[in-house]
């Protein structure tokens, strides 16, 4: 068998150019894959060489006669030549020892790279690459087999305009040079003549750069040359002008977020008829949401334009006004609309939700914070059977409906800071199975929130964030905790319970961040819990009638306060046990003795 392998591998050098030979002689000693050329295995070795920091060992393994099997290389198994190299840092945003990340760092000899002709695959994202003096990125223009390039955050370019060249890739379909990380973040692109040349291009990421003089031609070119354009990344790119992209026939997404566009958002970006991510975050849009009825006011169909073909559409941090009725019966008389995703917080939209939000049935993520929605919660929300989360917060709104409590599916619903009113009884929360985020904290005013929940109540869920704040949910401790034993965050703060914490609570097995009671009225002494805690955790009980001796907590907790309250006897001796304790206020106790030697700074 394996002499039939060698023959065979030995005809096929005979019909190769004399260039691969030594590719097809490196071949001999191994008989499962045709190894690497000498010539691209130096090259690599030659840019490794250029690499002087590799917190990981990412390159450890690039050692030996066949660069094929080498980390992050791959090779055509028939040629042997090297096709992808991928260097991607994939953990960009974790770091080591001393605060050091895992990027790469290093020179790229572009004597190196420009010997792998047979690339068509280039990911260097998310290190830190320098070119070194009197080179530059050129070479990359005469990888003509490459289809993805990658060099997001990965390459500092430091002021020169590094992409000349590349005009010659026309077989590039991926092409990734968000700068929005990068280590030095300082680049205006002045000339985009390169781009009609990249005539395959289906994914186009500039973020970052500075695009304010070349912005025009861009969305020009776009428009007329590259018509397999589906994904236009352009976040940060000091834009301040959007002409009409009528053209962009396969565009799916579309993320001009960040830039300053100070416009009303027009009719056409929502008639792009491929278009289902659109993100407009922080444009500085203002004015209305467009007006997309059809005349007929009939149903609105998938190719009536995009409205309906959306799944992810964030319009926030803007300065979009006026009421949002119109726009939601657009988006709920879609025979089937795709939407999953909205996002209109930090606007300046006012008026009520209307019942269309209730046929919106694909909706997941419903996000209309800070704006000055009033009124009630629309009872067909319950009918939002996806729903995952739901953010609602400071807004004025006034009334919660029971329906609510039909969303099984639903893990976050935030609805703090708004003026509730009337009754949360167990129907409120009843099918909520899902919920691990649960956040009420009112706004202080005259109107109150009542919960009126029996004694006997086991809830479906288990949280993990329970914020509750100036309601009335006392003056019992609530027992429908009992089985919360995966909490992380506890506030119940100014809910006028007046009673104690019942034994059953400390003995939760939880693992705590913070537990906030402050400004109750809860009385006893605490007791040693079972509670553990996360490094930096925090604890407040000020303003109560706790009693007893000054409790203690785990090493890990940060800040502990206990003022207010009626805490005797003396300040522990070994309240050094607290080894992170970094704030700690205990005034206004019944407490005396002597203040330990270590608080006194
Ligand atoms: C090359 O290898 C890959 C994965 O090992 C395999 O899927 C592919 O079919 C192979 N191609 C040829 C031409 O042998
Ligand atoms: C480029 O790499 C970055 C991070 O490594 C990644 O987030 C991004 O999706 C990649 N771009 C493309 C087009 O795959
Ligand atoms: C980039 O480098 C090439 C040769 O590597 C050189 O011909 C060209 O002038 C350089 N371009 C710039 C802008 O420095
Ligand atoms: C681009 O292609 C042309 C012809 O196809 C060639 O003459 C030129 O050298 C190429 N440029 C680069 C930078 O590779
Ligand atoms: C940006 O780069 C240019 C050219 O290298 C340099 O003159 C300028 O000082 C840099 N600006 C900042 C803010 O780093
Ligand atoms: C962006 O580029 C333009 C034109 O080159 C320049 O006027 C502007 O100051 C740049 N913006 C920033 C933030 O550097
Ligand atoms: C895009 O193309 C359409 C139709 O060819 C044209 O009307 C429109 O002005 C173009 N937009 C830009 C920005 O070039
Ligand atoms: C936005 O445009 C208006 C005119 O429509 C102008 O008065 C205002 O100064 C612009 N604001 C910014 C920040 O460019
Ligand atoms: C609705 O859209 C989904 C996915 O977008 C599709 O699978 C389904 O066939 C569509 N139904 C109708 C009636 O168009
Ligand atoms: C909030 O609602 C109250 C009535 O419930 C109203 O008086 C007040 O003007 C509203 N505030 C805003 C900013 O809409
Ligand atoms: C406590 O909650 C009530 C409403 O129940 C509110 O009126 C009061 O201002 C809140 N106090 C604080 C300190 O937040
Ligand atoms: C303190 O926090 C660290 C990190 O979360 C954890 O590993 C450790 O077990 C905690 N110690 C205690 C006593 O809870």
């Amino acid at each position: 068998m394996e002499l039939h392998t060698v023959s065979l591998v030995l005809i096929l050098c005979g019909i190769l150019a004399l260039t691969e030979l030594d590719g097809c002689l490196g071949h001999l000693d191994d008989h499962h894959h045709v190894g690497c050329t000498d010539v691209e295995r130096n090259a690599l070795l030659q840019f490794k060489n250029g690499i002087t920091d590799d917190p990981s060992g990412r390159l450890s393994s690039w050692a030996g006669q066949d660069c094929c099997i080498w980390r992050g290389v791959s090779c055509d198994n028939t040629t042997g030549h090297v096709i992808k190299l991928n260097l991607r840092n994939a953990s960009p945003f974790s770091y080591h020892g001393n605060g050091q990340g895992y990027e790469l760092y290093g020179e790229i000899d572009s004597s190196s790279l420009v010997v792998l002709k047979h690339l068509n695959y280039l990911d260097l994202s998310y290190n830190h690459f320098i070119m070194p003096p009197g080179q530059n990125l050129s070479f990359i223009g005469s990888l003509w087999n490459l289809r993805y390039l990658n060099l997001s955050s990965g390459i500092s370019f430091e002021g020169v305009d590094p992409f000349d060249n590349i005009r010659n890739l026309s077989r590039l379909r991926y092409l990734d040079l968000n700068y929005n990380h990068a280590s030095v973040r300082n680049g205006t692109i002045s000339s985009l003549h390169w781009l009609p040349g990249l005539t395959s291009l289906e994914y186009l990421d500039l973020g970052g750069w500075n695009l304010s003089e070349v912005s025009p031609y861009l969305f020009q070119t776009a428009n007329s040359t590259l018509p397999k354009l589906q994904e236009l990344h352009l976040s940060g790119c000091q834009i301040d002008n959007l002409p009409p992209l009528v053209n962009l026939a396969s565009l799916m997404v579309l993320d001009l977020s960040a830039n300053n566009l100070n416009f009303s958002l027009p009719n056409w970006l929502f008639n792009l008829k491929s278009l289902v991510h659109l993100n407009l975050h922080a444009i500085n849009s203002h004015g209305p949401l467009p007006d997309i009825r059809d005349s007929t006011g009939g149903q609105l169909s998938k190719n009536m334009g995009n409205l309906c073909n959306l799944q992810t559409l964030d319009l926030s941090g803007n300065h979009i006004s006026g009421e949002i009725t119109n726009f939601l019966e657009s988006l709920s008389r879609c025979s089937n609309s795709s939407i999953e995703s909205l996002d209109l917080s930090n606007n300046e939209l006012v008026g009520y939700l209307p019942n269309s939000l209730g046929f919106i049935k694909s909706l997941k993520f419903l996000n209309l914070n800070t704006n000055f929605f009033q009124g009630s919660i629309p009872s067909s929300i319950g009918n939002l059977i996806s729903l995952e989360e739901v953010d609602l917060s400071y807004n004025n709104m006034s009334s919660i409906p029971k329906t609510l409590g039909q969303l099984a599916k639903l893990t976050v619903l935030d609805i703090s800071q708004n003026f509730w009113e009337g009754v949360i009884t167990e129907a409120h929360l009843m099918n909520l199975s899902s919920l691990k985020q649960l956040r009420i904290n009112q706004y202080s005013s005259a109107v109150s929130l009542v919960f009126s929940i029996g004694p006997d109540w086991t809830p479906p869920f288990k949280l993990r964030d329970l914020d509750i704040q100036s309601c009335q949910l006392g003056p019992k401790f609530p027992t429908w905790l009992k089985n919360q034993n995966e909490l992380i965050n506890v506030i119940l703060s100014n809910a006028t319970i007046s009673d104690i914490v019942p034994k059953w609570f400390w003995q939760l097995d939880l693992l705590l961040d913070l537990l906030d009671f402050s400004l109750n009225n809860i009385r006893g002494e605490v007791p040693d819990s079972r509670f553990k805690w996360n490094a930096n955790s925090r604890v407040s009980l000020v303003s109560n009638n706790f009693d007893g001796p000054l409790p203690l907590f785990s090493p890990n907790i940060t800040w502990l306060y206990l003022s207010r309250n009626q805490f005797s006897g003396a300040i522990p001796s070994n309240i050094e046990v607290m080894t992170f304790l970094r704030e700690l206020d205990i005034s206004h106790n019944s407490l005396n003795g002597s203040i330990p030697s270590l608080l006194v700074i």
